[in-house]
């Protein structure tokens, strides 16, 4: 072997290769929720992302270190929504993966997301601030009380736990399966505006008292707005039914 040659091997050993390796542990290694792929998001993400940071950005389908999902896995943040899908960072390690997390759920990153305009379907939004709302809900509210309530209030129509596993009506859905739908929160918070509720529910100061020409046909339903946070509260702890799972497991 030429001497030259012999410097140039140890040159790539001592400086090339550690620093390959350093922007391979320190790159985002990316996964990504196939809809999230196609609408090309992290082309948009990467220039503006990486040419300040310096961090790399890939596309892995498998040994991510981030993950943007629309299921939440561990303590995955909400960072985006479209239409009503809300997708979820999740990070599992390292200083780039973290920055690049941190990043997304900032205000410039939460910003470049909503200047992103796909080529095709609906644009998207931020939903960082989504975390910090949903979360101060449920942390105000007191689970057990929403447990009771939510026996009594919802337990005649909906599947709520094993109490009443045979008591609800067959077509509706239980609150496992619902605490499975990523926007779940929205959902019950405003359940009494979604159908079949209005016409039987009322949440005191927030609606309209029934119209006295159609008094509700089946018991109404009257609670507060504590007590839609303690509901909240106790269906955060309920834990998602697996929608792949038999359906007389939900
Ligand atoms: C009289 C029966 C009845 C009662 C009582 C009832 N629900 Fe429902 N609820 C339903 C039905 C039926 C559906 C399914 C509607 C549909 O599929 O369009 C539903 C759907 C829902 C949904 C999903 C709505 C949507 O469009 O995504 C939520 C959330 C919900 N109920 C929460 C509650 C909570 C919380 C209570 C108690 C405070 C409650 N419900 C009480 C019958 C009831």
């Amino acid at each position: 072997m030429g001497r030259i040659t012999k410097i140039l091997r140890l040159a790539i050993l001592l400086f090339v290769a550690p620093m390959m390796a350093s922007g391979q542990e320190d790159g985002v290694r990316l996964r990504l929720a196939p809809a999230l792929q196609e609408s090309g998001l992290v082309q948009f993400l990467r220039p503006r992302f990486s040419l300040k940071t310096g961090v790399a950005i890939q596309v892995v389908t498998d040994g991510a270190n981030v993950v943007l999902d629309d299921q939440p896995i561990g303590d995955a943040k909400p960072v985006l929504a479209r239409g009503d899908v809300v997708y979820y960072v999740s990070v599992d390690e390292g200083k780039g993966a973290k920055r690049f997390a941190d990043w997304l759920l900032s205000d410039v990153g939460q910003r470049t997301i909503e200047q992103f305009s796909p080529e095709t379907g609906l644009p998207f939004a931020g939903a960082a601030g989504l975390a910090t709302k949903a979360v101060d809900v449920v942390l105000e509210g007191n689970a057990a009380r929403g447990e009771t309530l939510s026996y009594q209030n919802c337990g005649r129509c909906h599947v709520i736990g094993t109490r009443n596993r045979m008591k609800g009506i067959g077509s509706t859905p239980s609150f496992a399966l619902m605490r499975s739908f990523p926007d779940w929160q929205q959902r019950f918070g405003g359940f009494y505006t979604l159908n079949p509720h209005p016409s039987f529910s009322q949440i005191v100061d927030v609606t309209e008292p029934f119209d006295p020409a159609r008094p509700p046909v089946i018991n109404p339903l009257r609670l507060t707005n504590k007590d839609l946070d303690d509901i909240l509260a106790f269906v955060s702890t309920i834990k998602p039914a697996d929608l792949g799972a038999p359906l007389q497991t939900q």
